[in-house]
């Protein structure tokens, strides 16, 4: 790509050279960031993308903010030796225990799903009631209460942990009579409390929109999948990062067999994946 719009991101380790060619890097603790790569490639439809999933070490939600760092500090270092322009935590729980930590270390630009999901629902729900559903991870962290409060400190804010809603999807028990039955359990509390929004606060969520959204009848869902794509796309053209060109090949990397992401891919990236290769970490 040509040199002269090659530009410097800025990270707070310092800048890194990188062109509009460089592509965009994207994490997960597993398969479920494939949902953001989706929306990236729905409208950033020339940008190559490499994507990391953590699938020997997932799930992250259960586990604790300096492990999930530790872990997120490893792949954001691999995605910076790829030659990044910018690094997108697609993981809620990644992005709730080490946004910050990356922010700091990283010299490429890093997004994370909670800042764009958190005003995506401040910007639905005109009652100012907002559910925020995710991991025990997330939810521990009150990462997504601090977000909408400083965008809306007066909001009432009703977090739940639903830590069975991730093996149910994996199950691809996406419209399944038993996820209904968790569903009821994990959100009545929630509606009760008369919530017009509700952030879907983990990757595996939108999947579950149909369950979901029968027992939060008349509740705007949020997905911040959406949003993130939009301010990764903001973000690009400030910089004067953005691709132009064909429809480029993405890469995809697995830190277990290639076997699980090739297999349930497609549920979540909406499209096939041809390639996982092998990122041994741990
Ligand atoms: N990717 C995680 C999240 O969005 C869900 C799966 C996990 O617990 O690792 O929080």
């Amino acid at each position: 790509m040509s040199d002269e719009r090659t530009t410097a991101a800025h990270g707070a380790a310092g800048a890194r050279a990188v062109g509009p060619d460089a592509p965009i890097g994207v994490f997960d603790s597993g398969i479920g960031g494939l949902t953001v790569v989706r929306e990236l490639v729905r409208q950033l439809p020339a940008e190559r993308i490499v994507y990391v999933g953590d699938t020997a070490r997932v799930p992250y939600g259960p586990k604790s903010p300096e492990t999930v760092r530790r872990y997120s500090h490893e792949i954001g270092g691999f995605l910076v030796d790829q030659g990044v322009k910018a690094v997108v935590i697609a993981c809620n729980t990644a992005t709730a225990h080490a946004l910050q930590a990356l922010r700091d270390e990283l010299p490429v630009p890093v997004i994370g799903v909670v800042e764009p999901g958190a005003r995506a629902a401040v910007a639905a729900s005109p009652a100012r009631r907002i559910g925020v559903l995710g991991t025990a991870g997330t939810i521990a962290s009150g990462a997504y209460e601090r977000a909408i409060r400083a965008l809306a400190p007066d909001a009432m804010v009703m977090s739940r942990a639903c830590p069975l809603f991730v093996p149910l999807v994996e199950e691809g028990w996406t419209e399944h009579e038993v996820t209904e039955r968790v569903a009821e359990e994990y959100l009545e509390p929630v509606l009760a409390a008369g919530v017009d929004a509700v952030v879907l606060g983990c990757t595996h969520y939108p999947l579950l929109k149909g369950p979901i959204g029968r027992v939060l009848a008349g509740v705007r869902l949020i997905d911040s999948a959406e949003q993130t794509a939009a301010e990764v796309r903001c973000l690009l053209e400030r910089e004067r990062l953005l691709r132009a060109g064909d429809a480029p090949s993405h890469r995809f990397f697995a830190t277990d067999a290639p076997a699980q992401m090739l297999r349930l891919g497609q549920r979540f990236l909406g499209s096939t994946i041809e390639e996982v290769e092998t990122l041994p970490l741990a």
